[in-house]
C-alpha cells in the first residue's frame, strides 16, 4: 500500500523525501550523499552557498544510480539574483555538480534591493537556456509568492520554506496549492531539537517508530509537502528514508501539528517578510 512518493507540480515530479546537505562539506558531504543514494533517496539539495556542488555532484556521479533517476535541486545565493548574474550563478553551479542541467534552480532568499521582476525574468531565463529542467523560489512569503508567479513566463515549481512541527506555515502551503506548486519543508526536524518533543515521543512508542520518522511522515503526508532532512549519520541517513511502510492517523497528524507557536521561525535572517 505504500511506496516512494512523488509531487507532481506544474510538470515537475519532485520526490516527497530528499536529502538536504547544508553543513556537509567536502569528504563529508561525498560520504553522506553516497549513503543516502545507497539508502534510496532520489532527490539531493544544495546551494551555491553551501560549498559543496562539487563534492554533492562527485557523489552522484560515481553511484551506480543513474543521473535520470536523481532530482537534484540548487540555488542561487541572494546578492546573485539579479539580470545576468542570476544565469551566471546557474552555469557554475551546472559546471561544478558536473551532470548536466539541474532539475530544479531556485531563488535562495529574496532581495528587496533587485527588482523582483529583473530576478523572475532572469530565473525564467536560465530556465529558457536550459540550465535547469524547472525553477522555483525559496523563503517566499505568500504576496511575495504571488507577485512572483504575476511575473514569471515559466512554469515555478516549488517554493522552499522553513518548516516543522513548531511552526505554522498553513497560509504558504495554502497557496503553493492554489497555484499548484510544491511545498518544500527545510529544517524539517527543526533542526534535529523536535525529535525529543514528548508529544512526538508518544507517537513513536506507540507505532514503534523513531521519533523523526514520525515527524518526517507528518511532513509527507500533508498533500503537495516535500521534506529534505540532512544527516552526517549514515543510520539517520537510513532512518530519516524509512517512512514508506507506515502512516499516521488524522489524530495523530493533528497531536503534531499542535506543537506549532508563535515563536516556533528558527531561520529569521530578516531578508523576507513572514507576516504576508
Ligand atoms: N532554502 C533555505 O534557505 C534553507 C535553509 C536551511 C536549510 N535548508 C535545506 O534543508 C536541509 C535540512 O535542514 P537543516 O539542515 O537546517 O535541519 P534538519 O534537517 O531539520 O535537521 C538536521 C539535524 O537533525 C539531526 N538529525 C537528522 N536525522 C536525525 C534522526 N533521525 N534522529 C535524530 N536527529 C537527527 C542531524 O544530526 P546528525 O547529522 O547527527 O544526524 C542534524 O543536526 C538543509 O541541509 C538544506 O539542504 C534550506
Amino acid at each position: 500500500m505504500h511506496g516512494p512518493h512523488f509531487i507532481e507540480a506544474n510538470g515537475a515530479k519532485i520526490p516527497a523525501v530528499g536529502f538536504g546537505t547544508w553543513q556537509l562539506r567536502a569528504g563529508a558531504c561525498v560520504r553522506a550523499v553516497d549513503a543516502a543514494l545507497g539508502a534510496g533517496y532520489r532527490h539531493i539539495d544544495t546551494a551555491r552557498m553551501y560549498g559543496n556542488e562539487r563534492e554533492v555532484g562527485e557523489a552522484i556521479r560515481a553511484s551506480s544510480v543513474s543521473r535520470e533517476e536523481v532530482f537534484v535541486t540548487t540555488k542561487v545565493w541572494r546578492e546573485d539574483i539579479g539580470a545576468g548574474a542570476l544565469e551566471r550563478s546557474a552555469e557554475a553551479s551546472v559546471r561544478d555538480i558536473g551532470i548536466g542541467p539541474v532539475d530544479l534552480l531556485l531563488i535562495h532568499w529574496p532581495n528587496a534591493a533587485i527588482p523582483l521582476r529583473a530576478s523572475i525574468g532572469a530565473l525564467c531565463n536560465a530556465r529558457r537556456q536550459g540550465l535547469a529542467r524547472h525553477i522555483g523560489v525559496s523563503n517566499f512569503p505568500v504576496a511575495l509568492l504571488e507577485e512572483a508567479l504575476g511575473l514569471a513566463t515559466e512554469p515555478l515549481v516549488a517554493n522552499q520554506c522553513e518548516y516543522h512541527p513548531r511552526l505554522d506555515q498553513n497560509a504558504v502551503i495554502a497557496a503553493c496549492r492554489r497555484h499548484g506548486l510544491a511545498f518544500v519543508s527545510y529544517s524539517p526536524l527543526g533542526k534535529g531539537d523536535i525529535v525529543n518533543a514528548a508529544a512526538v515521543r508518544a507517537i513513536a512508542d506507540r507505532l514503534g517508530r523513531a521519533p523523526a520518522q514520525v515527524v518526517l511522515r507528518w511532513h509527507i503526508q500533508q498533500p503537495g509537502v516535500a521534506a529534505i532532512p540532512r544527516s552526517g549519520s549514515p543510520a539517520h541517513i537510513a532512518e530519516n528514508f524509512g517512512l514508506f511502510d507506515f502512516s499516521l492517523s488524522a489524530d495523530d497528524m493533528a497531536a503534531i501539528s499542535a506543537l506549532a507557536r508563535k515563536d516556533g521561525r528558527l531561520v529569521d535572517m530578516g531578508w523576507a517578510r513572514f507576516d504576508s
